[in-house]
């Protein structure tokens, strides 16, 4: 819960933690930054992380861990089988979803290897609410193909829609029907969806999803990897789960869906990544492939001291403090963007604050991929590394012509328990800055275009000289500053 403030107009997220290791941070002249991104092909991913000064460029993996969760890697089993870590690991995972079964694996999309190697067939579709960037590679790598059922409303940025990463079930139930039960292969839920602005799915609308899937005999799949903040806006946001601890809700999810995956880099603010299920028949049909391409069935992957990290982890997860610190920064930091009439997408939901860069510079076609262009601006102007969410973040169509993205997103991830207010102020501040200054950013057009996520590591060149205009703006108007 939101501690109230006295002075009501001083009410600002409270921490209720305290910071015991810190890191120091560099920030580089203006002139340094408009180099560092130009070496960087233009593509934040390809900055080195001493010329960033603050890492927003995702919540996976750089979450700051509790002081319990660092006690417990001490005490990790390092044995290769019959490991106690492991044990620890399983124990943990019961107690927290009520699941039997789990294979491990080395990260998110290591599951989702798996999940589709087993599962898809060539020519068969999945339906999910939306796509994550290697959910689909993997699905289609194997010949499969992704439908998309977020209902209309989640894709409109700014609105009031609690639940914005809800399935249509009306246009699910339709394309079940048109498909026929048999050429699909699985429904993937993705709690908080991530590409569409870390925007929540309600409990109800996943338990009435798997029901659907169960009465059509079709395996239901929880995405479970952005699931911390999701349960924060089932609690603050759904009267179903008013009275339901967080507990319950995630035993509910363990026994209603048929499997369970998440990247534990985001999910228990560790590392690795975890497939779970009462079900021992899908469990069976993945298992070989964790020995095959992650480790043996102890680890998969995954170095020990991440799986006791993991462990406790997600017991924190059933802390409705732990989990309300990321939400209620992000809620913070899409306020003041919101305030300064910053597009930006609301509600505000989990894993970062989302700029609608595509409506701050309609004047960059989507063939210049404009929220790539913003990413760039905002990082010369402020040293903050953001993740472009827009067309540069989709694959090609099959025929090699572009796939637009719906929304020309940019990502402010908000790593938990990282920066301090102050740090997030500053971010508002330079993007309010980058804002009025708009009309100096251009688009950028490919150097090197790799074929597959070419978002990682293809390097780009702005279309002229807007960077140094852009630079030299900065620089008059805040003269000696950094
Ligand atoms: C919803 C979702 N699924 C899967 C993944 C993949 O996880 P990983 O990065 O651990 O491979 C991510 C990572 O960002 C994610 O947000």
């Amino acid at each position: 819960m939101q501690i109230k403030f006295y002075q009501e107009e001083e009410q600002v997220p409270l921490e209720m933690h305290k910071v015991r290791v810190v890191q120091k941070l560099f920030l580089r002249p203006v002139e340094e930054r408009l180099q560092c991104i130009k070496e960087a092909g233009n593509n934040t991913f390809l900055l080195q992380n001493k010329d960033v000064f603050m890492d927003m460029i995702t919540d996976s993996g750089v979450n700051a861990m509790s002081d319990n969760q660092v006690a417990a890697m001490s005490i990790a089993d390092d044995s290769y089988a019959g490991s106690e870590t492991c044990n620890r690991l399983i124990k943990a995972l019961e107690d927290v979803f009520g699941t039997k079964y789990f294979l491990p694996a080395h990260q998110g999309r290591a599951c989702e290897n798996i999940l589709a190697e087993t599962f898809v067939k060539p020519g068969q579709f999945t339906l999910m609410n939306y796509h994550f960037t290697t959910t689909k590679a993997h699905v289609t790598r194997m010949g499969g193909s992704v439908i998309e059922l977020v209902r209309p409303e989640g894709l409109i940025p700014d609105s009031d829609d609690p639940f914005k990463g809800n399935f249509d079930i009306p246009r699910m139930k339709q394309i079940i029907k048109e498909l026929g039960a048999k050429n699909i292969a699985f429904v993937r839920i993705e709690a908080g969806t991530n590409l569409i602005g870390g925007q929540p799915v309600s409990l109800e609308n996943m338990l009435e999803v798997a029901q659907i899937c169960k009465e059509n005999g079709i395996m239901s799949i929880l995405d479970a990897s952005l699931l911390q903040d999701n349960l924060y806006f089932m609690k603050m946001r759904e009267p179903m789960c008013k009275d339901m601890s967080i507990k319950d809700i995630m035993h509910k999810l363990g026994k209603t869906m048929d499997i369970i995956y998440f990247s534990a880099r985001k999910l228990s603010f560790s590392r690795g990544g975890a497939i779970i299920s009462n079900n021992e028949d899908f469990i069976l049909k993945m298992k070989e492939f964790i020995p095959l391409y992650e480790g043996f069935l102890t680890y998969g992957g995954m170095e020990v001291r991440s799986m006791e990290a993991m462990a406790v982890g997600l017991r924190e997860t059933l802390d409705f403090e732990y989990i309300s610190q990321g939400p209620q920064f992000i809620q913070y930091l899409v306020n003041e963007l919101d305030k300064y009439g910053i597009p930006v997408v609301k509600p505000a939901g989990g894993l970062g604050a989302h700029i609608n860069a595509g409506a701050i510079v309609p004047h960059v076609p989507q063939s210049q991929y404009p929220a790539a262009a913003f990413a760039t601006a905002l990082y010369i102007v402020s040293g903050v590394r953001g993740m472009e969410r827009g067309t540069l973040s989709e694959q090609r169509n099959p025929d090699g012509s572009e796939r637009y993205a719906d929304m020309e997103l940019v990502r402010l991830a908000m790593p938990r328990r990282v920066f301090t207010l102050s740090q997030v102020k500053y971010c508002a501040d330079r993007v309010k800055w980058l804002y009025d200054n708009r009309e100096l950013i251009g688009g950028l057009k490919w150097e090197d275009e790799p074929k597959v996520l070419r978002f990682f590591f293809g390097r780009l060149q702005p279309i002229g000289d807007w960077q140094e205009k852009l630079a030299a703006k900065f620089r008059e108007d805040f003269g000696d500053s950094l």
